[in-house]
């Protein structure tokens, strides 16, 4: 048998990205590829990019100017670019950039063994279509090693709610929800590999509306029959958009005790003038009354948010606005962000507030996220909460994993115990994990 080709893939982005590049790995497998963590060891090298924020095009060029001596060195190397700068720039990047053999869109990932066997003849190949085909149903999964109790499974994809400042809409594309026995199916495959936690991924997936039984589907509805696969035990969903939580979806975290209690709910800023420059579409207040119903259905709901600071017109006054919100909702976790202007997006078109000043919004921000995620890590220390081990810890005899509210733990226990779940009680908050003992 001819020796296995190499596959090395590098992920920038959102965890939607990394689901996709095991996908991507999992169709060219059936190409003969095997992955590997080692660049000058490949035949392929694939980045797969991320365009959400700050100059990623060019990123992305910088880094292919870096692969250089690699194809030097070995000329059947194969380079392809794929995920959303591929999408915006497509056969820029081959005009750009020379070495670079294929161009793939999110949207054609399961095209990849028919390019790769026109750029190993020593065409290019680009490939930036949304095709009428959907790309999940010649997606093969890998007979490959699972990688650990954890994973994300895509329900839905694409964005139709245009939020002024987001490429995302432009890169994956409108909204699509994947049917509901596909998505069952794939679950139980997981679970059948030692899969314990699955966290289902959309860029709106609080939007889902994939066909079952009797029509539509919402997505407590699909988190109610993923709930029912035996041997699943935790189940978490991410992006949510607020004008998407609707009321059974709300009751699920109440109600449904595999649904964990964490909720990623971005809101972006404080400010209604800015909310609405925004095309968000709520204001602050519907947001704050939607975490009270939230937390009316489960009170220990950990809650994480996305923020932007200096998006075009954001006065002083603005900010506070945010500050003011998240005082108001204290969170576990969070993410924020200086606003960079997108390229083809309607905010790109206005003045930006002057870098200094959105900096100086962004360190006061953070600061306060920051006091409010050691705030709530600290006050674990005592209670017991159940952990789902994944790896070893950095310590012998150590594990580390997940509690319900998405801290990292580490704690004393055998090996025999990775990929199950065990109450433990904590004992410490440290930087970024907690520290704990078994039950
Ligand atoms: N500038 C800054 N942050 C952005 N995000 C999306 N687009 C931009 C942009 N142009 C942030 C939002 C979103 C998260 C994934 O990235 O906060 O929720
Ligand atoms: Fe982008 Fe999310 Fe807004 Fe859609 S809802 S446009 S993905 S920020």
């Amino acid at each position: 048998m001819a020796e296995a080709k190499k596959l090395f893939i590098k992920t920038y982005g959102c965890q939607m990205n990394v689901y996709d590049s095991e996908r991507m790995a999992d169709a060219l497998g059936a190409s003969g590829y095997v992955t590997t963590a080692q660049p000058e060891d490949a035949d392929m090298i694939l980045l797969n990019t991320c365009h959400i924020r700050e100059k990623a095009a060019e990123k992305v060029y910088s880094e292919l100017g870096r692969l250089k001596p690699l194809k030097a060195a070995n000329p059947d190397l194969k380079i392809g670019v794929a995920g959303c700068v591929a999408q915006a720039e497509g056969e820029e990047i081959m005009r750009r950039q020379p070495l670079v053999d294929l161009v793939v869109g999110p949207q054609t990932y399961h095209r990849l063994p028919e390019m790769e066997a026109i750029i190993r003849k020593g065409a290019r190949a680009v490939d930036t279509d949304f095709p009428e085909e959907d790309k999940f149903d010649h997606l093969p999964r890998g007979p490959r090693a699972m990688r650990g109790p954890t994973a994300f499974l895509t329900v839905q994809e694409g964005c139709d709610k245009f939020c002024a400042f987001c490429v995302v809409p432009y890169t994956r594309g409108a909204e699509v929800s994947r049917p509901v026995d596909r998505i069952l199916t794939e679950a139980r495959d997981l679970v059948e590999r030692g899969v314990r936690e699955i966290t289902l991924l959309g860029q709106n997936v609080n939007a889902y509306h994939g066909m079952g039984d009797g029509g539509a589907w919402t997505l407590a509805r699909l988190i109610r029959a993923l709930a029912k696969v035996d041997g699943l035990e935790r189940i978490r969903f991410t992006t949510s958009h607020p004008n998407d939580m609707e009321d059974d979806l709300i009751a699920a975290h109440g109600d449904e005790p595999k649904l964990m209690p964490y909720l990623h709910l971005p809101v972006q800023s404080g400010s209604d003038r800015i909310l609405k420059a925004m095309n968000r579409k709520h204001t602050a207040e519907s947001y704050l009354r939607l975490i009270e119903r939230l937390r009316a259905a489960r009170p220990d709901l950990l809650l994480s948010g996305d923020f932007i600071v200096g998006f075009p017109g954001e006065t002083e006054a603005d900010f506070d606005d945010t500050m003011a919100l998240v005082r108001a909702v204290h969170y576990g976790q969070a993410y924020s962000f200086k606003y960079s202007a997108r390229p083809g997006t309607p905010a790109a078109e206005r003045a930006n507030v002057p870098d200094d000043v959105a900096s100086d919004r962004l360190h006061r921000l953070q600061a306060l996220l920051t006091e409010q995620q050691r705030a709530t890590q600290d006050a674990m220390v005592g209670r017991e909460v159940s952990v789902l081990f994944e790896k070893p810890g950095r310590l012998p005899g150590q594990l580390i994993g997940k509690s319900e509210y998405l801290h990292a733990v580490h704690v004393h226990a055998p090996d025999d115990q990775i990929g199950k779940i065990a109450r433990v009680r904590v004992t410490a908050s440290v930087t970024n994990s907690l520290a704990a003992d078994l039950l």
